[in-house]
């Protein structure tokens, strides 16, 4: 598999997680608790801070390239741009909602509901379709010549959250991580620091 094809599914996989956790303080609200907003904003943040900013746009260079191949191949895959810009736009919605509930907005628990299972369920549906229908179309339809020339074209930005620099204001998101049970990918809980 090429480099970048491992590098967006170990996003996805690092994604999953995050969707997990935060699946978890969405039932902690339905059922009338506190969720770790703090939490939940950190996540966002990052949503926004890496897969808005460099995994998405990867995956539109290649949607193009298996354009250029093989119109007929991206009939499938639909519009891919536009759910990247849906997912962009409902990141942004869900993190105002946040921000607004830590600054003590009083907001309808139904309207913020809503906003939180519209992004949670567009992001698994998004990331499920690339891997069913988006990936095995490019690795079918795109030569080593495309893959070269897109590993020469995406911008690899170090993933501020899993990679090797992890920035500071996600250690806390990190470490939670962690401690609940170590990494999608089978990596082990230590209960050290990263
Ligand atoms: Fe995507
Ligand atoms: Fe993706």
């Amino acid at each position: 598999m090429t480099k970048i094809l491992e590098d967006l599914l170990q996003d996805h996989r690092n994604l999953a997680r995050l969707w997990d956790l935060l699946g978890r303080e969405l039932n902690v609200f339905k059922e009338g608790g506190l969720p770790d907003y703090a939490l939940v904003e950190s996540i966002l943040d990052y949503c926004i801070n890496y897969p808005d900013l460099c995994h998405h746009p990867k995956e539109n260079l290649i949607f193009e390239k298996i354009r250029e191949r093989d119109p007929a191949a991206v009939g499938a895959i639909g519009d891919l741009k536009k759910e990247h810009d849906k997912l962009v736009a409902l990141t942004w919605r869900f993190s105002t909602a946040v921000s607004n509930v830590i600054d003590d907005e009083q907001l309808p628990r139904d309207w913020f509901m809503d906003v939180a299972n519209n992004f949670l369920s567009f992001s698994r549906n998004h990331m499920q379709m690339e891997e069913v229908l988006f990936f095995p179309a490019a690795r079918k339809t795109l030569t080593d010549e495309d893959w070269k020339d897109l590993e020469e074209t995406v911008e690899n930005v170090e993933d501020p959250l899993f990679g090797k620099q992890k920035q500071e204001k996600y250690q806390g998101l990190y470490q939670e991580i962690m401690d609940w049970g170590g990494m999608s990918d089978g990596t082990k809980n230590t209960g050290s620091a990263p």
